[in-house]
């Protein structure tokens, strides 16, 4: 009766929802770059205001890097921390927009409507979805959900440096019941998951250095040691031609596909040429003896995020060049050390460098991979809860990101995390133009509306 009522008023307040997601997507919260420091806190404000004029206690906290914003709804009932970040990925390359990133608006695409910004589908968008439950729950109950706790961090996608001193230091007042984080995506457009195992990442940056200037590639080519020949050596060697890691000890920890994992997600009738076909790709290029699913969701990766080195400006420059660099991510399952395979690529990579270069690495993040206990009734309540909503039934699904904050709050608060998001394959996150649907916005708020009333 009263969960009708509070999902009529989601339906009822969605333009002014959209027009408060508007404000918060205009804020330019780009964590990793320093000259945003001021836009994060504006943003970590923005959400204190938003969540003081609903009544709860809210306040920033500050870090060493960008503020957490800490609220509590007081009352009694099942404790519930709700987990979402303000902070967003750079924009660039901008002339690849077709609108200001931080001009946001509401779209009518010929797939429906859509909120175009920067972070609205990561994560301002799916955040707020749960901000919007709450506002319609206070309107109908008169009063707000009992014992909600509320972490908004402005530092996940940089990598979280403050997050485990943070968790650590307020380990009391954090811990809960059950954390939601609402991070993820949905499986596909009509059925919505909650994630069960996230993969780790590993960020590692190689930069090979050789002669002390770029030189004349006619005076001295052939003599002198060149740094992008021998990183385009070493990268080359990290795969094998069947899409194998090639880093020693890489696989060690890393589990068979349960037969009923691997049953559970056969059902999900996922397609790789449909999904691929989505990006203008149609043949899968990973570990050629492995499903879709089990590469995305449960193998473990190496991806080179980024190389430069050399002349690759317009027109031709016959340089040998000094330097060369490259960004490179492994995704990591099961119980992959990180440190331990960091080590590794380290010493494999060392081997390879010509002796006249010199070779320095830059540590980007290690986080290992998580897996969620579904033990706790809580689970199959969300499971039900989720699956009134939407045209199917939700099922337990895997993600092949990283939100290295499950794998802590399971560490340091001895909590276990659903996580659950609206988000879909074509938002476009971390890419020019990102977006999220009006449908999983509203369907996103009224998602959670749901839940939180089966789970309390
Ligand atoms: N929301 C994403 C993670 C994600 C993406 C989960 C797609 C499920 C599906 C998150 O904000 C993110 O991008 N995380 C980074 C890791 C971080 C440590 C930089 C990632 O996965 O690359
Ligand atoms: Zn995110």
């Amino acid at each position: 009766m009263t969960l009708s009522a509070v999902l009529d008023r989601i339906d009822a307040d969605l333009p002014d929802a959209l027009e408060r997601l508007r404000g918060f997507l205009s804020i330019p919260s780009i964590s990793t770059d320093s000259d945003y420091a001021a836009e994060c806190r504006r943003a970590a404000e923005w959400l204190t205001g938003e969540l003081r004029g609903l009544g709860v206690a809210a306040e920033v906290r500050d870090t060493p890097g960008h503020p957490m914003v800490v609220g509590h709804t007081g009352g009694t009932g099942k404790s519930v921390l709700f987990y979402g970040h303000y902070d967003v990925q750079p924009v660039d390359p901008l002339e690849l927009w077709d609108r200001d990133p931080f001009d946001p608006a509401v779209e009518d695409t010929p797939e429906g409507r859509v909120i175009r910004g920067r972070g609205a589908a990561d994560d301002k968008g799916q955040l707020m979805t749960f901000i919007e439950a709450i506002r319609a729950w206070k309107a109908v109950h008169g009063e707000l959900p009992g014992n909600v706790t509320f972490l908004f961090e402005g530092e996940e996608e940089s990598g979280s440096p403050s997050l485990v001193p943070f968790l650590e230091e307020n380990a009391e007042e954090l811990r809960a019941d059950v954390a939601l984080i609402c991070d993820t995506g949905l499986f596909d457009r009509d059925r919505p998951g909650i994630v069960t195992q996230l993969r780790g990442l590993l960020g590692e940056e190689v930069v090979i250095r050789g002669a002390d200037k770029d030189l004349h590639s006619g005076s001295f080519g052939g003599l002198a040691a060149n740094p992008v020949r021998a990183l385009a050596r070493i990268v080359a060697r990290l795969h094998d031609e069947t899409g194998r890691v090639m880093v020693p000890g890489f696989y060690d920890g890393v589990p068979d596909l349960t037969p009923e994992l691997a049953a559970q997600w056969g059902g999900l009738g996922f397609d790789a040429s449909t999904f691929l076909s989505g990006v203008g790709l149609s043949v899968p290029a990973g570990e050629s003896d492995r499903g879709a699913l089990e590469q995305l969701w449960s193998r473990p990766t190496c991806e080179i995020n980024g190389i430069r080195g050399g002349y690759a400006g317009r027109g031709f420059k016959t340089v040998l060049p000094a330097e060369a660099a490259a960004k490179i991510s492994f995704r990591l399952v099961g119980d992959q050390d990180p440190l331990v395979i960091r080590e590794s690529f380290r010493a494999m990579v060392r081997e390879m460098v010509p002796e006249d270069c010199r070779v320095e690495f830059h540590d980007h993040g290690a986080a290992p991979a998580s897996r969620m206990d579904t033990s706790d009734p809580a689970f199959e309540a969300a499971r039900r809860a989720l699956s009134e909503e939407w045209p199917h039934e939700a099922a337990y699904i895997g993600a092949g990101g990283s939100i290295p904050i499950a794998g802590y709050f399971q560490k340091i608060l001895g909590m276990d995390s659903m996580l659950i998001g609206f988000g879909r394959d074509d938002d476009r996150i971390h890419s020019p133009n990102e977006k999220y649907d009006v449908n999983s916005f509203h369907r996103g708020a009224r998602s959670w509306a749901r839940i939180l009333d089966a789970i309390r």
